[in-house]
Formats: C-alpha cells, sequence, structure tokens
C-alpha cells in the first residue's frame, strides 16, 4: 500500500504537471476529462488529502461535509468564484488560486479582444467566409478607432493595470479606470490612468474592458440601465467574469446598436450561450481563453501543484486565499 497522501486531480493536465505531482502523491487523475458531477466529486474525494480543480469544480459546504479528509483545494486558475471561500475556511480547508502568472498573457488577450471588436474583425472574416466580399467599397467595416481613444477598465488589479499599460503606452489612449478604490500614485503614474466613477467612466470611454472579480455584488455590473449609459459607438470587453454582464440585456443593446459591438471571452451559465448572442453580428464570442498559451497554462498548472507539494509536503501554500485556523 502506497504511503504517499492521496490527491485527485479533478481535470485533465499536462502530464509532465501529474509526473510530478506522482513524485509526491498517490495521484487519481482524469486525464479521460470527463466533467464529474458533485455527486461523483465527492465519492472520488474520499481518502484524498489535496484536489487540483480548476474552474469547473463547485467546492462549497455540502462537499466539504462528505470530505473529511480533504485539506487542500488548489485551482488552477487566479479566478476562484467555484470555491465557497468562507464555507472553506469554516471547514479548515486551505484555498489556493494562480495569481501574477497569467496577468501579461490575460492582459494581452483582452487587449487583442478589444482590437477585433473595435475593428470588426469576426464580423467581417464571416462575411468574407460566406462569400459576400465582391468589391471594395469606402466605409465597408469601417470600425472604432482604437489609437488615442479613451479607453476605460472596471476593476484595476494586476491584469486591469496590464491592459492600461498597453492602451496608454502602446496606443496612445486616454485610459480611466473605476474600481473598489484608487490604486496608489505610483500606480496609477504608471499606468498612465485616471480612477473616476463608474458612471463617468461608462459615459465617457470609447471602450470598455471589464477585468473585476465575480462575487455576488459584481453581479450584473452591466446591466440595461449602464449599457443604456455608454455611447452608441461604444465597445465593451468582459474577460472577467460570467454574469458580471447580464447576456440578454447585452444582446439586445447590440441589436438595438445601443453600443456599437462587444467582445465576450466568458458567459453567463458557460459553455452555454446566451442564445441571442450568437445570432446578433456585432460581436466577437471566445470560449474562455484568456489565459490560454501553453507557457502561461503551464505555468498555472505548475502552480496550482506547487501549492498542493508546499502545502501537503512543506507545511506552506505559496499562493494561499485564506489562512483556516485548523
Ligand atoms: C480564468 O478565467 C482564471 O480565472 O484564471
Amino acid at each position: 500500500m502506497s504511503t504517499k497522501p492521496a490527491i485527485l486531480v479533478a481535470r485533465a493536465v499536462f502530464p509532465e504537471v501529474l509526473q510530478r505531482l506522482a513524485q509526491h502523491f498517490d495521484v487519481e487523475s482524469n486525464q479521460d476529462d470527463v466533467l464529474y458531477t458533485a455527486e461523483e466529486l465527492a465519492q472520488r474525494l474520499q481518502g484524498k488529502v489535496g484536489v487540483f480543480t480548476t474552474g469547473s469544480e463547485r467546492i462549497g459546504a455540502a462537499l466539504l461535509a462528505q470530505c473529511p479528509d480533504l485539506r487542500i483545494c488548489a485551482n488552477m486558475a487566479v479566478g476562484y468564484n467555484n470555491f465557497d471561500l468562507p464555507a472553506m475556511t469554516a471547514a479548515g480547508i486551505v484555498a489556493t488560486n494562480t495569481p501574477d502568472v497569467l496577468t501579461e498573457t490575460t492582459a494581452d488577450f483582452g487587449f487583442a479582444l478589444l482590437m477585433a471588436t473595435a475593428r470588426r474583425m469576426a464580423e467581417s472574416e464571416h462575411f468574407l467566409r460566406a462569400g459576400l466580399w465582391t468589391r471594395w467599397s469606402y466605409d465597408m467595416f469601417a470600425g472604432a478607432e482604437v489609437h488615442g481613444s479613451t479607453l476605460g477598465i472596471i476593476g484595476m488589479g494586476r491584469i486591469g493595470q496590464g491592459i492600461a499599460r498597453r492602451g496608454a503606452l502602446g496606443f496612445g489612449m486616454k485610459v480611466i479606470y473605476s474600481n473598489r478604490k484608487p490604486l496608489d500614485a505610483a500606480t496609477e503614474a504608471a499606468c498612465q490612468a485616471r480612477f473616476v466613477s463608474k458612471t463617468e467612466l461608462l459615459q465617457t470611454a470609447d471602450h470598455v474592458v471589464l477585468v473585476l472579480p465575480y462575487s455576488a455584488e459584481a453581479h450584473h455590473t452591466i446591466g440595461a440601465a449602464e449599457l443604456a449609459m455608454m455611447k452608441p459607438t461604444a465597445t465593451l470587453v468582459n474577460i472577467a467574469r460570467g454574469g458580471i454582464v447580464d447576456d440578454a440585456a447585452l444582446a439586445a443593446a447590440l441589436r438595438n446598436r445601443t453600443i456599437a459591438a462587444a467582445g465576450i471571452d466568458v458567459f453567463e451559465g458557460e459553455p452555454s450561450v446566451h442564445p441571442d448572442l450568437l445570432t446578433v453580428p456585432n460581436v466577437v464570442l471566445t470560449p474562455h481563453i484568456a489565459s490560454a498559451t501553453i507557457p502561461t497554462r503551464l505555468a498555472m498548472a505548475d502552480l496550482a501543484a506547487d501549492n498542493l507539494i508546499g502545502f501537503l509536503i512543506h507545511g506552506k501554500a505559496l499562493t494561499p486565499l485564506n489562512a483556516p485556523a485548523h
């Protein structure tokens, strides 16, 4: 019988990361990548002291009550809205995420989605693929200016700051942001960004990018009322989380041209996508891939693994989200 601690890797992951985990643990892994039901997850966690999760596994009080041996959940994501953190802390479970390693890659993608949205890349590509391109015309797929325009960022954490730097330093954009609190003066200066109210941001930005974490208070940060405040020429980019935007209201605003266009990487109830978003032309839709480069995904998986090894073998997680008392 193995004397190593037992862990579960709940989704498919890089084989080299699994091999590294196997040096320390008795690993049950899900390389077939079949999504576990809540019941199956609870059953597979019997006897496990750690679990490697992604955003798709919900960890809450009901599950934890069934898993008395569990001590740590290591999420391979910076977002952790799949974790009920107070319930985990109360149950004495350490929670970890993967900050920093994905910041620049995710900021790249946020900026790419902004550009694709403003310059109507998906819409025009569909047109071309459909064989509809018969001649050049002066206003064909004319989009919104990016350089020199006003970039509004809601949620100015590490990724928001990365997008601000790209906009200000690379594209000469005026950057405004709203956040729970203003950044310190040095960080603001490095991002060339000005703190404004959410209302001012929505009313004045040419491009609004959402990068705030999901929480109950952040649910539908952008709904019909907020979309109505935006300029009719404005674009909206969501790389934060599904549920930050009211997707039905967004589809209606795109159809009615309340705003010009949107770029959306995260969806309410994903992988389902609101059917109305699939039928409006002025939206770029991507399947939650903002951090998806192989080096970055490997760094995320490595950090999640290091959190399991750090805590279970050496007594200290690298990037803990909580500090349970027991
Ligand atoms: C991806 O969405 C993440 O939170 O890392």
